[in-house]
């Protein structure tokens, strides 16, 4: 028989080699609310109660698969961007912080007929559609991914036109207004200073690109926008902030003015914006 109050000894005896103290106390509250309906100040008031067997046996199973490296998100089948509830699973990247600040940057912004490419779980357009209104299309080359992003949508009570198409092919029948992307940019050389995590976890083909061509979907999106986006349109992306300077140099040559960069929390050039001249 457990207390509730105990299951914070038990998350640190079991998870100390794999995480560290930070990581666990917020792995703690994360699965303490989603299992016991609990948040911190209810947890406190509520150690000394008996924790029931079925919610025990549910926090044992959370915790093998958390020993073995697998994101919190992915074991609970969700997560939250922007404020809104999306499903998540190992076919799709986990939103992240940083790509909750692209949203905020353009949601500053103007626009109709938008894309979004490698739409992933879909965070980007409905975080963007459930605030402004806008047309929104969205691809991705992975078809489960646009199977999950048409189901968030549909959570999330926003419209939005999903296709399964490969940007270094797709021809759309109109032009837009905005293109964002967040594209698969981190080589392969840079995994050595990742998570296990994200490595072992995570689907590649949304991360990696190859280390001989680290600016390869910059310059294919440069491509792909000089033809699909309106005069005037709006470009934003994420990008490596490791390979900031030769990102900028091919939107410069390909007709793009009023260049501008936005820095990550960590202080580092992560978001570009350009406007087709
Ligand atoms: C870094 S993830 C971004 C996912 C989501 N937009 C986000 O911000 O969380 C990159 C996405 O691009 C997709 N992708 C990779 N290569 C692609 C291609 N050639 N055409 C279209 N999408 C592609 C991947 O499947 C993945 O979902």
């Amino acid at each position: 028989m457990l207390l509730i109050g105990q299951i914070s000894d038990y998350f640190f005896d079991e998870l100390l080699e794999t995480y560290n103290s930070r990581e666990i106390d917020s792995l703690l509250l994360i699965v303490v609310k989603e299992i016991l309906n609990l948040n911190y100040a209810e947890f406190i008031i509520n150690k000394q109660k008996i924790l029931a067997k079925k919610d025990y046996l549910m926090i044992v199973e959370i915790v093998k698969k958390l020993k073995k490296n697998i994101p919190i998100e992915y074991i609970l089948k969700k997560c939250e961007f922007n404020g809104l509830p999306f499903y998540v699973d190992k076919n799709v990247l986990i939103p992240r912080q940083e790509t909750e600040e692209l949203v905020e940057w353009i949601k500053q912004h103007d626009f109709n007929l938008a894309l979004d490419i490698g739409t992933g779980s879909g965070c980007i357009p409905i975080a963007i559609s459930k605030y402004k209104k806008t047309s929104f299309t969205a691809i991705d080359i992975s078809a489960s991914a646009i199977e999950i992003a048409k189901n968030n949508a549909r959570k999330n009570e926003v419209y939005i036109d999903f296709f399964v198409a490969d940007i270094n092919s797709y021809e759309p029948n109109k032009k837009f207004d905005l293109i964002v992307s967040n594209p698969p940019y981190l080589t392969k050389d840079e995994s050595i200073y990742m998570h296990n995590n994200v490595l072992l976890n995570e689907p590649k083909s949304a991360i990696f690109v190859e280390n001989d061509d680290p600016t390869f979907f910059y310059k294919t999106i440069s491509f792909f926008s000089l033809n699909n986006l309106n005069k005037g349109g709006m470009l934003f992306l994420e990008i490596n902030p490791k390979f900031c300077e030769e990102t900028i140099e091919i939107f410069k040559k390909n007709k793009f003015v009023n260049i501008e960069l936005k820095k990550d929390l960590n202080n580092r050039n992560r978001m570009l914006k350009a406007v087709l001249n």
